[in-house]
């Protein structure tokens, strides 16, 4: 679609940046909605990014997503920020106030919480504790949203477990820390188990992660979508647990930029999955 002299403009950084499926994703609803706007890649060096973020207001940006590298910079960069980036100490979406100020959100923990409750709509979050595999930043945006939601404990096991009580001292009461060789038997009596580690991706090491302890009522999430359907998702099919896939995730956390920078309020449905799962082919 052509854009007008008014044209909005939003984008993400990130070094590198052609990996990022927001482009699409942004994309598909600026055309379903009719607005004229548009959604820009900007490839940004660590070395620039403090000035990219500061120069958004003087070219007259309405705001961009934040990726890989630039999250903890972007945290330090805004002027205000919402709890949850706060929480898990990165920023993913910031927006160019009216005054020029930047505001700064994480949309991860609102998105995954989101994705789960659409998808396993009968997990009860007070019922039973969860279990999350990682303690890096998806981990943290985990943590955040399944305290809000009312989970009555966590716990985090990681490779390196210093990692996992650094997160837990930022967490509260509410986090255990088990060890990794302990994984398996974790999963007596939880309702939930995430995995937020790379293990399992394409290209990745497998995530060995027996589920003979894991009850037959929980969930299982993980946010790896390349492939779709992980080892660990299918193993936990075949056994009749009910299973959430990480695409989810990255669709529902970009619908906050969005409604903020371009005025609607986007649907997450099957037309926006089948775009980005072509994609991902
Ligand atoms: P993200 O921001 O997506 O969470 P990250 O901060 O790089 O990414 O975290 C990656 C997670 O995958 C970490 O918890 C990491 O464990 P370590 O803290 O021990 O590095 C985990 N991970 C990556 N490779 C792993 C492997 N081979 N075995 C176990 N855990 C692994």
């Amino acid at each position: 679609m052509s854009l007008s002299g008014n044209a909005i403009v939003a984008g993400i950084i990130g070094w590198p940046i052609n990996h990022s499926r927001s482009p699409l994703i942004h994309g598909h609803w600026l055309q379903k909605y009719g607005i004229d706007g548009t959604y820009v890649p900007f490839a940004v060096h660590p070395d620039n990014a403090v000035d990219a973020i500061r120069s958004l207001p003087k070219i007259g940006i309405a705001g961009i997503n934040v990726t890989v590298p630039h999250k903890v910079t972007a945290f330090n960069v805004v002027d205000v920020r919402d709890a949850a980036s706060e929480a898990i100490g990165a920023v993913n979406t910031i927006v160019v106030q009216s005054d020029g100020s930047l505001h700064g959100s994480n949309t991860d923990a609102p998105g995954l919480l989101a994705h789960l409750q659409v998808s396993a709509p009968d997990w009860n979050p007070k019922a039973a504790p969860a279990v999350i595999l990682g303690a890096g930043g998806s981990a943290r945006a985990a943590v955040h949203a399944l305290l809000e939601a009312g989970v009555p404990e966590i716990r985090i096991i990681n490779r390196t477990k210093s990692k996992a009580e650094n997160l837990a001292s930022n967490f509260g009461e509410h986090i255990k820390v088990v060890n990794w060789s302990d994984r398996a038997s974790s999963l007596a009596e939880c309702g939930l188990l995430v995995n937020t580690t790379s293990l399992g991706m394409k290209g990745q090491q497998p995530l060995e992660m027996p589920l003979d302890d894991l009850p037959k009522t929980a969930v299982v999430y993980d946010i790896v979508y390349v492939p779709l359907e992980t080892n660990l998702l299918a193993t936990a099919r075949a056994r009749g647990n009910k299973v959430v896939d990480g695409l989810g995730m990255l669709l529902h956390q970009a619908t906050p930029g969005f409604h903020a920078w371009f005025g609607v309020n986007p649907t997450v449905d099957e037309a926006l999955r089948k775009v980005i799962l072509d994609d991902l082919k």
